[in-house]
């Protein structure tokens, strides 16, 4: 198999021609028919998170099931799938309390060694996933059966932008009708989580990101308006949206400290924070500790938007196949494996929602 792998260089993957091992018993193969690159692919390659290097990047994607192992159940051959980013295994004690966005046979299931790299030595896949190839081995509880038209290019986001975006403003906050609702970055996840605030019925939804592209778009999905926070303090941009106050619901989706602390005073008084971005693994962030008692604000962690991937995978499929949740703006690209290393440089000058890669 071909496979853009990091091999500890923070700058490029490589393209390596893969040897995968035989699928176990609980394995599935997916062959990929699009891959779409999230920031958190760059991160990871930035040393967000302390990895080995041989790793097969790439954690959002939907494809067909051509081989299972002898104890699979929930999917077989010539079924569409799309991945899920966090295992879902059906039966730990989170899983069967609809939270298993934090199954706990997460580590065990996705840090394995998956097959050898061309010099010798094993490779590992991002989140159990690795779909920056043409084909991936993993566990069926990362896999969704779906049953839909859309094409794959655009069903890959299901597997982690929309789902993330949507999922945090549906399920994490539960923004409510006629709710006033700030987002800090408005890339990818951030535009999912615009769409999300506007089915869920926010009357104000405000858009702050400092590309001009992600302004535009937001105002075509759904943001009433726009804040660019090089034009002055976002919070005092905001504010004056808010009659003073702030917003109800303010998400950051970008993933920095600083970011988290504006999104914080983004809230209004009694409002509601939600961190979506992924930060370093060793990053902290402050907040102020007579605020948080004063201002009663709540500050909501969101892993993979709170989402049961069973549950919402096909719904969210449905909104977009109802016309309610518009994927088209969302992917401006597609690239060929051969050119992954293009599709960081047009995320960070801002060319792109979204890239996506095709087989
Ligand atoms: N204020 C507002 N927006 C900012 C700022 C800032 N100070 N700094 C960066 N941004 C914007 C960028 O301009 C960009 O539009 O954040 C956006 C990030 O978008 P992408 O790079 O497309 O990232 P995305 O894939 O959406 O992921 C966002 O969610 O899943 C996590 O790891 C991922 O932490 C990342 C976040
Ligand atoms: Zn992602
Ligand atoms: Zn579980």
């Amino acid at each position: 198999m071909r496979a853009a792998l990091y091999t500890g260089d923070a700058g490029t993957l490589a393209i390596e021609q893969l040897t995968p091992n035989p699928p176990g018993p609980r394995d599935v193969v997916v062959e990929i028919g699009a891959s779409g690159v999230c920031h958190s692919d760059l991160s990871l390659m930035r040393g967000y998170v302390p990895l080995p290097p041989g790793m097969v990047l790439g954690h959002e994607a939907a494809g067909r099931v051509v081989e299972v192992g002898a104890k699979v159940s929930r999917v077989k051959k010539g079924d569409r799938v799309v991945a899920s980013f966090v295992p879902s295994c059906g039966a730990c004690w989170y899983c069967l309390r609809e939270q298993s966005e934090l199954c706990e046979r997460e580590n065990e299931i996705t840090m394995q060694a998956r097959g050898t790299r061309p010099g010798g030595g094993m490779y590992m896949c991002m989140t159990g996933l690795g779909t920056f190839a043409d084909v991936m081995t993993v566990d069926e509880a990362s896999v969704v059966k779906v049953e839909t038209q859309l094409a794959d290019a655009q069903l890959a986001l299901i597997s982690c932008g929309v789902t993330t975006g949507v999922g945090a403003a549906l399920n994490t906050a539960k923004v409510k009708p006629g709710a006033t609702v700030a987002v800090l970055g408005c890339g990818g996840v951030g535009q999912a989580v615009i769409q999300g605030a506007r089915i869920a019925g926010a009357s104000r939804i405000i858009a702050v990101d400092p590309q001009h592209l992600k302004r535009d778009v937001a105002l075509t999905l759904g943001a009433t308006d726009a804040v660019d926070p090089a034009k002055g303090d976002p919070v005092a941009q905001v504010q004056a949206l808010t009659g003073g106050r702030g917003a109800d619901y303010a998400f950051e989706v970008i993933g920095l400290p600083e970011t988290m602390q504006t999104a914080y005073r983004l809230a209004r008084r009694g409002g509601e924070v939600i961190i979506v971005g992924m930060a370093r693994f060793e990053a902290q962030f402050q907040l102020p500790a007579f605020g948080i008692f004063f201002e009663q604000k709540t500050v909501k962690g969101c892993k993979y938007g709170s989402a049961q991937v069973r549950r919402d995978f096909p719904r969210f499929i449905e909104l977009i196949e109802t016309r309610r949740f518009d994927i088209s703006s969302m992917v401006s690209r597609t690239l060929k494996l051969d050119a992954i290393n293009e599709a960081f440089r047009a995320m960070e000058a801002g060319e792109v929602i979204r890239t996506v890669i095709t087989s």
